[in-house]
């Protein structure tokens, strides 16, 4: 859009509104005045064209299939990198040197143990509780426990709770699957890596030794990256809106872990896996494209579409490698699983249907078969995914709360109901 103005008219009237440009991307009409010069809302269910907010973090290109984190390419963080160095950056917006990185890995790190009494808060839930349900639970009260971090107006106390959100979140999450399976909790390392230290915590038993394997440690790391930020998604919009009133910053993220255990959103990973192995073998996938295109059955491909890619979603690329390595450094030949995802996939990229609708695959399609061989039961799925996306949640309510420019979020809305009438007594009724 070249013009620096829009101009919306309404019968005889008419108003010109700015356009203010991104740096990259579609740019937008500023209407944040349009109530008080027109006396009208705008109606946008869905958000499917409204910018709710200012963002200098992370930036899509739904039609290449681009994901830049502070204007890096998520394929280089994920190769290159690592997941501790992408949170310095969606933090503090530059990469780290050597001595910042080193010195933020150890702030990090100092923060993995949680309050003892924690413990405790775990067995007040049933043990085949959804370990979701257990995090929202025990995220949320992470407030009740470091009342010392929950003054959002000291910047000081605001990184605090950052660094303890993002280093106790592994904790609490490897928590969540050791009380589901009846295992006694395991202590985090600190001479031991982000991702190692996770797999550690998840998979190791006080009985034997155990041996954190690199190569699905790095799997793990990668799969961090992957998942760490993805501007304005539901559970962020959510992280967002919860802090907008205020609201302390482990609430805030509590209210995020909520939003995402959606299968729409961060749900998704189990719900295709699940879909996956429903489908079962190569000769049942045409039943379930058929079904997934028949209007009159709400069935969907789990792990396909996306509300922004209209391309293939760059992190799904990423992810399908990982799962080859992963499944050849455990020397898994034949996963039927992935011979299912590989043919459906095929499939539904040369079926009219999905090229017209322009669905690719999503970072679900292939996360499933990497997590469940990493040794991850499925409830757990959505779980990791959470861990990851909390910095991407932390960095965007900083950023929020940064702005001087800070308002509530408070939508509108088109009313539909009745006027105004009186109150009728029970026995009119
Ligand atoms: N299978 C079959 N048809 C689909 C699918 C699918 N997975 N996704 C979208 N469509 C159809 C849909 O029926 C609609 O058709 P029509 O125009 O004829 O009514 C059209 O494509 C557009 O779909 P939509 O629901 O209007 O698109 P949306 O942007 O509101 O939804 C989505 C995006 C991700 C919720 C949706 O594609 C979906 O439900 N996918 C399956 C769940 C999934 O994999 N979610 C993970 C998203 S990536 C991880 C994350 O960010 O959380």
């Amino acid at each position: 859009m070249a013009n620096d103005k829009a101009t919306l008219s309404i019968g005889e009237k008419s108003w010109d509104f700015s356009v203010r440009q991104a740096s990259v991307g579609p740019d937008i009409i500023d209407i944040a005045s349009l109530y008080k010069e027109t006396g009208a809302f705008t109606f946008d269910p869905g958000f499917t064209s409204t910018a709710s907010c200012e963002s200098d973090i992370t930036f899509i290109d739904g039609d290449e299939g681009v994901l830049l984190h502070r204007g890096y390419a998520i394929d280089e963080l994920a190769d290159k990198g690592d997941f501790l160095e992408t949170c310095y950056l969606l933090l503090y917006g530059e990469l780290p040197n050597k001595a910042e990185g080193d010195a933020f890995r150890e702030r990090v790190t100092m923060h993995t143990m949680v309050h003892e009494q924690m413990n405790k808060f775990y067995t007040g839930f049933r043990r085949d509780a959804h370990p979701m349900a257990i995090m929202c639970g025990v995220v949320g009260a992470l407030s009740a426990f470091y009342h010392d971090s929950t003054d959002i107006s000291d910047e000081n106390q605001r990184m605090i709770a950052s660094l303890r959100m993002i280093a106790k979140m592994p904790t609490l999450a490897a928590m969540a699957h050791k009380y589901h399976i009846g295992q006694p909790f395991v202590y985090p390392r600190n001479d031991l890596d982000y991702a190692s230290n996770f797999l550690h915590m998840c998979f190791a038993v006080p009985t034997e030794d155990y041996k954190v394997n690199p190569v699905l440690a790095r799997a793990m790391d990668k799969i961090f990256t992957l998942h760490a930020d993805h501007e304005q998604n539901a559970s962020t919009s959510t992280v967002r809106l919860a802090g907008s009133s205020g609201a302390n910053p482990f609430a805030c993220i509590a209210a995020g872990i909520a939003c995402l255990w959606g299968p729409a959103h961060g749900g998704a990973n189990e719900a295709a896996l699940n879909m996956l192995q429903e489908i079962g073998t190569v000769d049942r996938i045409p039943e379930y494209v058929k079904r997934a295109k028949d209007k009159n059955d709400p069935f969907r491909l789990m792990g396909f579409g996306h509300r922004v890619y209209k391309n293939y979603d760059p992190r799904a690329k990423i992810m399908q490698e990982t799962t080859h390595e992963v499944l050849k450094e455990l020397g898994i030949k034949d996963d039927p699983t992935l011979e299912v995802a590989m043919e459906l996939e095929r499939i539904a990229l040369t079926d009219e249907y999905f090229i017209e609708k322009k669905l690719y695959p999503n970072i679900d399609f292939y996360s499933g078969i990497t997590l469940r061989a990493l040794g991850f039961p499925t409830n757990m799925f959505t779980v990791l995914f959470a861990v990851a996306r909390t910095v991407g949640w932390i960095a965007q309510w900083k950023e929020m709360i940064e702005d001087p420019k800070q308002k509530i979020g408070r939508p509108r809305q088109l009313y539909t109901g009745p006027t105004s009438r009186p109150y009728m007594d029970v026995s009119k009724r």
